[in-house]
């Protein structure tokens, strides 16, 4: 049978460092570096500047990941973006990437399917499973998945709008999955879950599609957004309660069904949501810290970016060796959730 692997990652976040005391003085929110520290351990995180957007980010990361699997983006049969900042309500971000890879352009042009994934911090693990499964049935040989998000643009960034402003930052990461007829190697599976009873509790909504129209009118044609519709909302602790539950009740289903323990796990890269959350799973695992790598004190919570980003900074930094058994996993707004184990 055909094998789905990990050929190439990289990863990219802007430069412009925003640390929690910047968030107080730049911007005027009534926070202090301790509450977010103690609270979420998230130090700093990165804003991209006006101009910049979710396809831009994830093009330098898309390149990185084609650079490490010695891949073209002509070798490239799919595109896979899992965002919930896409540039435009649409088309998504996909068919962006795809202009920027260089892809439609000349005689060489290759128009590659273009697949936008909206299922927020568990984006990446819907868009991996995607992946996988397009190339275990022969549908693609090489498929670049990219989790990427442009938050800074769309964060209520006021006291008012402190709860869920001061945890988000912006960052891309991409991954090649690639055809491989090696056994020992690859994606063992993806376990996915969704439950719509909580789909309110953390939302960005925008719009209503049951109004006429879907954005109150103004009289000169403009729309008008109040700012319970424009700006994110979440219950936190609910949130926080639900991840800790629902991510070990994923990981267990997968260990489940690979007849494994948690102690045959080598890495562990968590979606990168909230430290305190990542701890706790810990403690309940029993696992040693350093099998559990975070980078939420450096970027915040990048949603579907996390996981690909910190999986290229573990690739890179020689964490990962050839035969170690490393596990995906996190649940976001939706809620959706999913754990993904792999054969390096
Ligand atoms: O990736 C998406 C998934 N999201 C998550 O996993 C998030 C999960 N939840 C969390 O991480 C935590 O619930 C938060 C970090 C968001 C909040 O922590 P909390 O301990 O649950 O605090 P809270 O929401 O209950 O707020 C407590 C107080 C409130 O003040 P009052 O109403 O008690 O006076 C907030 O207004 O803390 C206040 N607060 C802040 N204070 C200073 C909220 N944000 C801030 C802030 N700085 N940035």
């Amino acid at each position: 049978m055909v094998q789905a692997y990990i050929s190439g990652t990289g990863f990219y976040v802007p430069p412009r460092v925003v640390t929690n005391d910047d968030l107080i003085h730049t911007y005027g929110v009534e926070t202090t570096n301790e509450w977010i520290v103690q609270r979420t351990g998230i130090e700093a995180r990165r804003f991209a500047d006006e101009g910049v957007g979710t396809s831009d980010m994830a093009v330098k990361a898309a390149r990185d990941a084609l650079v490490a699997a010695q891949l073209e983006p002509h070798d490239l049969d799919l595109i896979v973006v899992a965002t919930l900042s896409p540039e435009h309500a649409f088309p998504g971000s996909g068919v962006f990437l795809q202009q920027k890879l260089g892809l439609c352009d000349g005689e060489s042009a290759k128009f590659v399917p273009a697949l936008d994934v909206r299922n927020q911090c568990s984006g990446f693990l819907y868009a991996l499973s995607t992946a996988v499964a397009h190339v275990r049935a022969g549908m693609a040989r090489h498929v670049l998945v990219c989790g990427a998000e442009t938050h800074s643009a769309a964060l209520d960034l006021s006291t008012d709008g402190r709860t869920v402003s001061s945890l988000f930052g912006d960052g891309a990461g991409a991954v090649i999955v690639s055809a491989s007829d090696r056994d020992d190697r690859g994606v063992r599976g993806v376990y996915l879950g969704a439950d719509g009873r909580f789909a309110e509790v953390l939302c960005q909504k925008i719009w209503d599609i049951r109004k006429r129209p879907f954005i109150p009118k103004n009289p000169d044609r403009s729309g008008t957004v109040a700012p319970e519709m424009l700006w994110a909302t979440m219950d936190g602790k609910l949130v926080f309660k639900h991840a800790v539950g629902t991510m070990l009740g994923a990981l267990m289903r997968a260990c489940t069904a690979h007849k494994i323990g948690v102690e045959d796990i080598d890495l562990f890269l968590f979606h990168q949501a909230n430290m305190r959350i990542n701890q706790f799973i810990a403690q309940q695992l029993h696992v040693p810290d350093e099998k559990i790598p975070h980078n939420i004190q450096r970027y915040g919570n990048t949603t579907a970016a996390t996981i690909p980003i910190a999986y290229d900074e573990c690739r890179r930094a020689g964490r990962i060796k050839p035969g170690n058994l490393v596990c995906f996993f996190g649940l976001g707004a939706g809620f959706h959730w999913g754990a993904a184990l792999l054969r390096e």
